[in-house]
């Protein structure tokens, strides 16, 4: 029966409508980056072409979200000082962000800290790609929205369930579907073709001994969704912290001395980053020229 369920939600993911289809520019993007021909200014161009997406990209760029130190007023910039992984992983979020923030704000904000908490673990640990590390965080409940307006009614079962029974969410889900959102996310976020990268911590982030190539980087959501859940930035009533996977624990090799220092950082970010929203942001548009 459960076989079913999932199998039968499986192919309602394969044909979603409601859910956004990230920007076919993503696609065009990556396949331009693939070609060693491609220059900075031809990227720049095609981004700059979609107007709207260039100002979100830039005032996420400038946002105390990402903080990085100096102004970037162009995208061209924006290429050459974060390179295109990370500007890809900023269209990413910037789609994302705005659909979020528009479906569940509680969600939104649970994923905002995650991606918070997930930045300040990568850069303590020093892997190379924090701010990729970061968009795995923002978009590892990615699951939960699809479930919510693919199956709305068994959400709403589900909800019930963790409110009446007291029981976890993702046991909830368990129940009711046969699958969980760590799953369906995986799911989704391969049909986007986005890369194993940010594949695996989003099927991984609630069992990262799961993950097959990007263990570090499953370790980290893994660790920065139970901090902040801890810290009260949790999801429908879902009170439950989840154990910490011992693995990942090694993984992220700190030491029990370092985590007073992290949690001081995080929170003190979660503060800076407070009720940022890309849409109530007043500060005039950035310039998006490309030359
Ligand atoms: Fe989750
Ligand atoms: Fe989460």
């Amino acid at each position: 029966m459960k076989e079913e369920k999932r199998e039968a939600f499986r192919k309602a993911l394969r044909e979603i409508k409601n859910l956004p289809t990230l920007p076919g520019i993503v696609n065009k993007l990556s396949r331009m980056a693939e070609d060693p021909e491609t220059t900075t200014e031809q990227m720049g161009k095609v981004i700059a072409r979609d107007h709207i997406l260039a100002v979100k990209l830039l005032r996420l760029v400038n946002s105390a979200f990402y903080g990085f130190p100096q102004r970037i007023s162009s995208i061209d910039s924006a290429i050459i000082l974060l390179g295109f992984n990370v500007i890809k992983g900023l269209i990413i979020s910037a789609s994302i962000f705005e659909f979020m923030e528009e479906q569940d704000v509680e969600l939104w904000e649970h994923s905002l800290a995650c991606a918070v908490a997930a930045s300040v673990l990568a850069k303590r640990i020093g892997v190379k790609d924090p701010e990729e590390v970061s968009t795995a965080g923002l978009i590892h409940d990615i699951g939960k929205v699809a479930i919510k307006m693919e199956l709305p009614r068994e959400y709403e079962q589900i909800s019930l369930m963790v409110a009446e029974q007291g029981i976890s969410r993702y046991l909830a889900e368990h129940e009711v579907l046969g699958l969980h959102h760590a799953e369906a996310g995986g799911w989704l976020t391969k049909s986007w073709n986005l890369p194993a990268k940010l594949v695996e911590p989003v099927s991984c982030h609630h069992d990262p001994r799961l993950a097959e190539n990007e263990q570090i980087t499953s370790a980290i959501v893994h660790f920065a969704d139970l901090i902040v859940r801890g810290m009260g930035y949790g999801h429908g009533d879902d009170v439950w912290v989840g154990p910490l996977s011992q693995r990942a624990w090694r993984y992220m090799g700190l030491a029990p001395s370092d985590l007073d220092q992290v949690l001081d950082e995080i929170d003190e970010k979660l503060w800076e980053v407070k009720g940022f929203s890309l849409e109530v942001m007043n500060e005039p548009a950035p310039e998006t020229e490309t030359d």
